[in-house]
């Protein structure tokens, strides 16, 4: 039995550009290595990332929590990155800032449940019979459309379909035929068409197609031919969310005009959820199903009111929870929507379930090793005193300071019709534009002449 699995893209990555350089979290055995998958340095931080790493993917870490700690632009995100880019594709991130949760449309609960449950995967695993071969020939036969008698509508199709063994001819209805059309059948390419519902999947070019003319200017990636009968038993896993199927089972509810228009399904009731969670559960335990536990990446968590919080303490004891990553730059301040203060602003019981990663600030080297990174990044050239200024600038005000600055730069030197960075534009650019401390500063003269 052959094994195919549909990925389906659950994680978003919407704030990375910032982080586009970063890989992995360049590990080898376990040891970081001083510059590697675009990791610089940090190499504690980097190191108890890879053990996280290892415990999911071993499913220990379920329930369980994370906490990154450092000051601004010490790498806390990226190294939130790196870890969903060492999970692969298979396990579910999803990754949100804390004050994205305060949505005026949606309930600030509700937008951290889609998002837990976004962070959970069913990976669905089910056995249908296919036939599946290489497509030698395709009829399809056409009639005029019942209202539209200008217009041809397809009937049905005879399609012959070979693998290493056998070559059949079957005949389908119009609904198989569409699905040709539709995605662009040819011949020589490998087909799947689901023996009972008829829906038919391209699997891509065959090897052993027929040249069409001298020239092969596909670009599209060549499979092998079938073997065995045309008839088979295929077992074919889907990875789904439990948001997608909390939207499904929704939209399943709403009737026709949901289905055609989506939508309708900004909150999801509980009682959807828990029809999900149970059918879910007897997948499970059929066999038929497996959950994987994803990761949920909250950002900038001081940012979370006490509701939040207690919404997350309960919803990480629940058998269906994702492990949480959370990320902040506070010490001890207080917890939103109380007067409390509490290390990082984030509720002592809460805490108490949380391993903490600690980011430490750079060395110039470092500094400078990431600026080279970015700079190759965003295709800037700098001279090398350009580099040394910037490292100047990133140790003294900040690194995220100086990589915005490198952008820009770039900008100035090829308003003068140079390709390389000097020194010089490095200095314009760093009067244009002022770092937080320094916008900070202006603002407060001001406030202090007029808000008397
Ligand atoms: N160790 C590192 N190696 C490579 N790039 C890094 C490293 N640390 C940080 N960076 C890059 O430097 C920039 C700032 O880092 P990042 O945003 O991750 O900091 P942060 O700790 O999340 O800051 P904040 O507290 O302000 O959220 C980003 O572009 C990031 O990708
Ligand atoms: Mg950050």
């Amino acid at each position: 039995m052959s094994h195919i699995s549909e990925v389906v893209p659950t994680r978003r990555f919407e704030r990375i550009s910032a982080h586009s350089h970063i890989r992995g979290l360049g590990l080898k055995d376990g040891k970081a290595l001083p510059v590697a998958d675009g990791m610089v340095g940090q190499i504690e931080a980097r190191e108890a990332a890879g053990i996280v790493v290892r415990m999911i993917k071993e499913g220990k870490m379920a329930g369980r929590g994370i906490l990154l700690v450092g000051p601004p632009g010490t790498g806390k995100t990226a190294i939130a990155i790196a870890i969903a880019r060492e999970l692969g594709r298979d396990t579910p991130f999803v990754a949100l800032s804390a004050a994205e949760i305060y949505s005026a449309e949606i309930k600030k609960t509700e937008v951290l449940m889609q998002a837990m449950r976004k962070a959970i995967g069913v990976r669905i695993r089910e056995v249908r019979k296919v036939y599946e071969g290489m497509v030698t020939d395709m009829n399809i036969d056409f009639t005029k459309h019942p209202y539209n008698p200008y217009q041809q509508i397809p009937r049905s199709v005879r399609i012959t379909l070979k693998t290493k063994s056998e070559e059949k001819t079957l005949r389908a209805d119009a609904t198989v035929a569409y699905q040709l059309i539709s995605q662009g059948v040819e011949i020589g390419d490998v087909i799947w068409i689901d023996a009972e519902t008829g829906r038919v999947t391209k699997v891509g070019k065959c090897e052993e197609a027929p040249t069409i003319g001298t020239y092969d200017i596909t670009s599209e990636e060549k499979v092998p031919m079938p073997r065995g009968p045309i008839l088979k038993e295929k077992e074919f896993v889907h990875t789904v969310t439990l948001h997608n199927l909390d939207e499904m089972q929704t939209r399943a509810g709403q009737g026709l005009l949901s289905l055609l228009f989506g939508g309708g399904t900004r909150e999801i009731s509980s009682e959807v959820r828990q029809r999900v969670d149970e059918t879910v559960r007897e997948w499970v335990d059929e066999g038929r199903a497996e959950i994987i536990p994803g990761v949920l990446f909250i950002d900038d968590v001081h940012m979370l009111d006490i509701e939040a919080f207690s919404f997350l303490s309960r919803a990480m004891e629940s058998e269906l929870a994702p492990i949480i990553i959370l990320a902040t730059n506070r010490g001890i301040t207080t917890i939103r929507g109380t007067d409390i203060k509490s290390p990082h602003g984030i509720p002592l019981d809460l805490l108490d379930r949380l391993l903490i990663i600690r980011t430490r600030p750079y060395t110039e080297d470092e500094i400078k090793e990431i600026l080279k990174i970015r700079a190759k990044e965003e295709k800037v050239e700098l001279e090398d005193e350009a580099l040394e200024y910037l490292t100047k600038i990133g140790a003294q005000f900040s690194l995220r300071y100086a990589v915005q600055l490198l952008t820009p730069a770039k900008e100035v030197a090829m308003l003068e019709g140079r390709k390389r960075v000097s020194v010089k534009d490095v200095e314009r650019v760093r009067s244009l534009f002022v770092d937080i401390t320094q916008s900070v500063e202006y603002i407060k003269q001001y406030e202090e002449k007029f808000l008397k």
